[in-house]
């Protein structure tokens, strides 16, 4: 494999994260927010450019510079990446305030509707030499009682062993290391898969370009990314991560919980095992 196919590149990323997002907004259903709430909400987030312009005493350069930036992380399609990775942690923390059950996180740039379903037990589409180490993830959907739930669906993504999402690096095959897992009526599932590797933000567009500048480092620890849904009860949006992982407690997308780290078990033979129980609570 040639060093272009191995490194998609920020455009290959960001485009297809924009495209992917406004498939998914034309889908959603969205209500109308009042003028008065628009006034409030942007009003705060001016004021607060404007007192760190204040404060910083930030230069007309320095707004010059800033512009250059805007523009270029919308003609790269950033936006997606640039504000999943730094601001969609607090919005998932506010809407957090009223979640019971499993810990939620954010969804990230990287979701894609409507891949294949499988049954409880399956091994995720891989390439036939998909590499990295096997992992199979087991265990239980319940609700807030400890009862199993019926008709569970686990929508499962995650990163290959080189850190890329199929459907945004050109070089991956469509819809590998995604699937919609339905658990048993029991709820049980146990998905094999292989173990995802930390993800590096694009470092050749703007996003990265910025990292590079402020002195931070790019990247999120090794997760795997699920939504939990099941008929009558609220879905959960969140993201697992493996202990002892590189990145964990720095995730550049401030996205880690302690309630959402795996301790994968050695089976002996190679290959790892983690269980995981997630809690539904009834639909609002
Ligand atoms: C981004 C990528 C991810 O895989 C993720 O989980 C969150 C954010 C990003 O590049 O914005
Ligand atoms: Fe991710």
């Amino acid at each position: 494999m040639t060093m272009t196919e191995q490194s998609p590149s920020a455009v290959d990323s960001g485009t297809s994260a924009t495209e992917a997002f406004r498939v998914a907004r034309r889908e959603s259903t969205t209500t109308d927010i009042s003028p008065q709430r628009v006034g409030d909400v942007v009003g705060s987030v001016l004021a607060g450019i404007h007192d760190a312009i204040r404060s910083r005493e930030v230069t007309y350069d320095e707004f010059q510079a800033a512009k250059a930036w805007l523009i270029e992380v919308g003609e790269g399609g950033e936006w997606p990446l640039f504000l999943d990775v730094f601001v969609e942690h607090t919005v998932e923390e506010v809407a957090a305030r009223a979640q019971r059950g499993t810990k939620g996180s954010i969804l990230g740039p990287y979701y894609l509707p409507g891949q294949v379903r499988l049954p409880s037990t399956s091994k995720l589409p891989m390439r036939p030499d998909e590499k990295g180490t096997p992992l199979v993830f087991a265990g239980r959907v319940r609700d807030v009682d400890g009862n199993p739930v019926v008709g569970a669906e686990l929508d499962i993504w995650h990163a290959d062993d080189d850190g890329y999402y199929s459907g945004f690096a050109p070089h991956l095959p469509d819809g590998i290391l995604r699937g919609v897992v339905e658990a048993d009526t029991d709820g049980r599932f146990e998905i094999g898969t292989v173990q995802p590797a930390p993800y590096r933000i694009p470092t050749d567009g703007p996003t990265g370009a910025l990292i590079e500048a402020a002195g931070w480092h790019p990247w999120r620890p090794a997760h795997l990314h699920l939504v939990v849904r099941a008929p009558g009860f609220r879905s959960i949006t969140t993201q697992l991560y493996f202990s002892g992982g590189d990145w964990l407690d720095s995730d550049v997308a401030q996205a880690t919980k302690p309630e959402l780290v795996l301790a994968p078990q050695s089976q002996g033979d190679g290959t790892l095992r983690s269980e995981y129980d997630f809690v539904l609570e009834p639909a609002g």
